[in-house]
């Protein structure tokens, strides 16, 4: 055995003492160590492959994993490149769209609370962040994505050689946007309904050209009907996101909501508390519609409360300008708020995905 890799050795065995906080078991056991090579310098490099480019605990990992290989003998500096796979070992693939890992819904119990904006900064968060990224405005009877979005162009039709006729989707900062918004005319109300809705919802779930996307989410309608029904079980989802105000009003709503999705045993990656308070000039924070809701509404459905976001002026600019508050102005608290979301929900998704992989595991162990 040469010296390099008694070495590579070593510098593994030090990488097993560091832990992914989330999925709980070291770097090593859950395969991320990569191209890892002692050069004759004393120079140990390697690559860490996260389960999300958004990984909430990216930069602790990055300086634990090369503090762990400076500690082997010999190692004078380390390189540690980070990377990551977005995978899905969940049942949700089999009849999934084929390219995209994951699902992912933005729901509410009624309109109004910020669904559509928590939407856009969400998935413009995850592509800031390296993913990529689909969103697809399934909101059918107030497709204002485009609009939040600042697209401008429309999708481009092409004929597939399997699928016949398809959409390639727009993409604005970095986020590929389909949008029930381009195929309506103008101030052109919609008045789809029954067969023909789901008609249409079908083919918007199956007729655009995604391409390889790590994350697709999607605007449903608010509500709790047939719409989002037919949309929860036409898609394979990884889960959704809650979206709600403080008011008892909403949360009324949501809690029907969470009924509707246990129905479809469709996960709820957690609650979104919008417009949860303002902070005046002189620094106070007034509770304009209440407290704690989301709070207690996530420990009442044992979900977690994702993030309170404030009611400010500089969200609904930034919505109504085309331009996400997370690129207008990516100093904001509230853009870092709306990155720390993003980023908590890819933990959700990855926290998931290790526990459906360790289930998987232990049945295959039986066999
Ligand atoms: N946190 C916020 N602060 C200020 N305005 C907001 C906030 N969230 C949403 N808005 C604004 O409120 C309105 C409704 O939000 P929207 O995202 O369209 O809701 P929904 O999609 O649930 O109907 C929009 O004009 C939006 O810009
Ligand atoms: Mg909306």
């Amino acid at each position: 055995m040469s010296s390099g890799t008694t070495k590579i050795e070593l510098v593994l065995n030090a990488l097993r003492t560091v832990q992914d906080p989330d999925l709980k078991k070291d770097l090593v056991t859950l395969g991320m160590i990569r191209d890892l090579q002692v050069h004759s310098s004393g120079q140990a490099t390697f690559r860490v492959v996260l389960t999300t480019p958004a990984c909430p605990v990216k930069d602790l990992l990055k300086s634990q994993a090369a503090a762990a290989a400076m500690t082997v003998p010999g190692i004078e500096s380390v390189e540690v490149t980070m990377d990551a796979e977005v995978k899905n070992r969940l049942s949700t693939t089999a009849k999934g769209l084929p390219g995209v890992q994951h699902i992912i819904a933005v729901s509410s119990g009624k309109g109004g609370v910020g669904k559509s904006t928590v939407s856009v900064n969400l998935a413009t968060s995850l592509a800031l962040d390296g993913a990529r990224v689909g969103l697809l405005d399934a909101d059918i009877y107030g497709p204002n994505i485009p609009t939040m979005m600042g697209v401008t162009e429309n999708p481009k039709l092409t004929v597939h050689p399997e699928k016949g006729e398809v959409f390639i989707p727009p993409t604005s900062h970095g986020v590929k946007v389909m949008s029930m918004g381009f195929l309506t005319q103008g101030d052109q109300p919609v008045i789809w309904r029954g067969p023909m809705l789901h008609n249409i919802l079908n083919q918007f779930c199956t007729r655009v050209e995604w391409g390889d996307l790590d994350y697709l989410i999607i605007d449903l309608p608010p509500g709790t009907g047939d719409v989002q029904l037919s949309l929860a079980q036409m898609l394979p989802l990884t889960g959704t996101v809650l979206v709600t105000t403080p008011q008892e009003i909403s949360l009324q709503d949501v809690r029907k909501a969470f009924n509707m999705w246990d129905k479809v045993k469709v996960p709820v990656l957690g609650v979104v508390e919008n417009m949860s308070f303002f902070k005046g000039d002189d620094g106070k924070i007034y509770r304009i519609f209440g407290e704690g809701g989301g709070d207690l509404l996530s420990k009442k459905f044992s979900t977690r409360l994702l993030a309170q976001m404030p009611l400010l002026p500089a969200i609904r600019e930034g919505g109504d300008s085309g331009r996400p508050i997370v690129v207008q102005d990516l100093n904001h608290d509230a853009a870092h708020e709306f990155r720390k979301l993003a980023r908590e929900v890819a933990r959700e998704v990855a926290i998931l995905n290790a526990s459906s992989e360790a289930s998987t595991l232990e049945i295959g162990a039986f066999h």
